[in-house]
């Protein structure tokens, strides 16, 4: 509990050894081979490392985070560049002693809730390697020369590590422009970001995320040979994240999960995942699946960024003409199945659309 790595070793070992002459040999091998890994998260023991800390406020530079247990979906044309990176970094011994190295720099971009930081995470697991995250953001201090100063900070604490680099708001460089910062800083603290990427040994993976591509500066832009944009999801990835998140991937329900897709283009991950999850919890506490027509309601009254939860409560009458547009408009499907899900005749179906047709 005190992070008293040798401790462990030594107690791990007599742990093995004993095993050992107990005649588990397959026990003692896989307890030896977890001893001699390094860099194991020991954060669910709650071990704190010593981590880079602010110099004001004492908060740190740096967290470890934890490799993701969800799954990320994600369209065919990023899907290729990442498992490029990925196998580029897996290789990357190779590639050096060819002489074709390059930076394991991977700029992430794309709107807020996309799955970027989820994406950085699935990196580091699947490599095996810790996932330190660094929010740029974070990192600015109001005070003259501190911010350049947590930058160094990152940099000269990751490499050793044989870790991922997460450096997420990268944009938020571009924002000491502002009036409130003096005027040479922006330059100085671009500067010790270039310096820093450019410290680094080609082995250490960076992985960069941005909301505002635009804003970076050109040259931290190519710093990053790898670039992937992560836009909001389309009508097969929404399908997918409403299979994962309602329905636990359960196949029986693949039609819903399209007609879902259908009625929420245009919301991002994050927010698919959280009406999912409302309507989960809706659920179990009133103890009766979540009615489809709740979700889609739901679904019809939020915009990216900003999901509507469910409630329990019964549709009234403008609910049920707003959610007969939604399904009519997006839905591709008859007005007989409208009737059905919404629960209403399909005079009232034809009647609904009517009226907003007239006006
Ligand atoms: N493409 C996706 N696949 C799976 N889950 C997603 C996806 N996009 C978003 N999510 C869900 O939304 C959450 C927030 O996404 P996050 O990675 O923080 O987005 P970003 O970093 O782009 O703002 C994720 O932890 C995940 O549960
Ligand atoms: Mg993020």
């Amino acid at each position: 509990m005190s992070a008293d790595y040798t401790g462990v070793r030594r107690i791990g070992g007599q742990i093995a050894k004993r095993l050992a002459e107990q005649n588990d040999l397959e026990g003692a091998k896989a307890l030896q081979s977890l001893l001699r890994k390094r860099g194991v998260p020991l954060q669910a023991s709650g071990y704190a490392e010593a981590l880079p800390r602010d110099a004001g406020s004492r908060l740190p530079l740096v967290e470890e985070g934890q490799w993701p247990m969800t799954p990320i979906m994600l369209a065919g044309e990023a899907g290729h560049t990442i498992s490029q990176f990925i196998e580029d970094a897996r290789h990357i011994g190779l590639l050096a002693e060819k002489g074709v190295s390059a930076r394991l720099g991977l700029l992430v971009y794309g709107p807020p809730g996309t799955g970027k930081t989820l994406l950085a995470g699935h990196i580091a697991a699947i490599l095996k390697r810790p996932f330190y995250i660094a929010r740029l953001d974070s990192l600015i201090s109001s005070r003259l020369g501190e911010t350049a100063k947590n930058i160094r900070g990152i940099f000269e604490f990751v490499p050793a590590r044989n870790a991922v680099l997460f450096l997420d708001e990268m944009d938020a460089i571009a924002k000491l422009r502002d009036d409130r910062h003096e005027l040479g800083e922006l330059k100085r603290v671009v500067n010790t970001v270039l310096q820093g990427l450019d410290s680094l040994t080609d082995d250490v993976v960076t992985i960069g995320a941005t909301n505002h591509p635009h804003l970076l500066d050109p040259a931290i832009w190519r710093r990053f040979p790898y670039k992937v944009e992560l836009g909001l999801p389309d009508e097969e990835v929404r399908s997918s994240l409403w299979l994962h998140f309602l329905f636990q991937g359960g196949e029986a329900h693949k039609d819903e999960a399209r007609l879902l897709a259908r009625a929420s283009d245009g919301l991002n991950g994050a927010d698919i995942e959280n009406i999912a999850l409302a309507a989960r919890r809706r659920s179990i506490l009133g103890n009766r699946e979540p009615s489809l027509a709740q979700i889609l309601t739901a679904v019809g009254a939020s915009r990216a960024g900003s999901p509507r939860l469910l409630d329990d409560r019964e549709m009234d009458t403008a609910e049920k003409k707003a959610l007969t547009v939604l399904l009519h408009d997006k839905g591709r499907i008859s007005q007989a199945d409208i009737a059905r899900i919404v629960g209403v005749s399909r005079q009232m179906v034809h009647r609904y659309l009517k009226e907003t047709n007239d006006g």
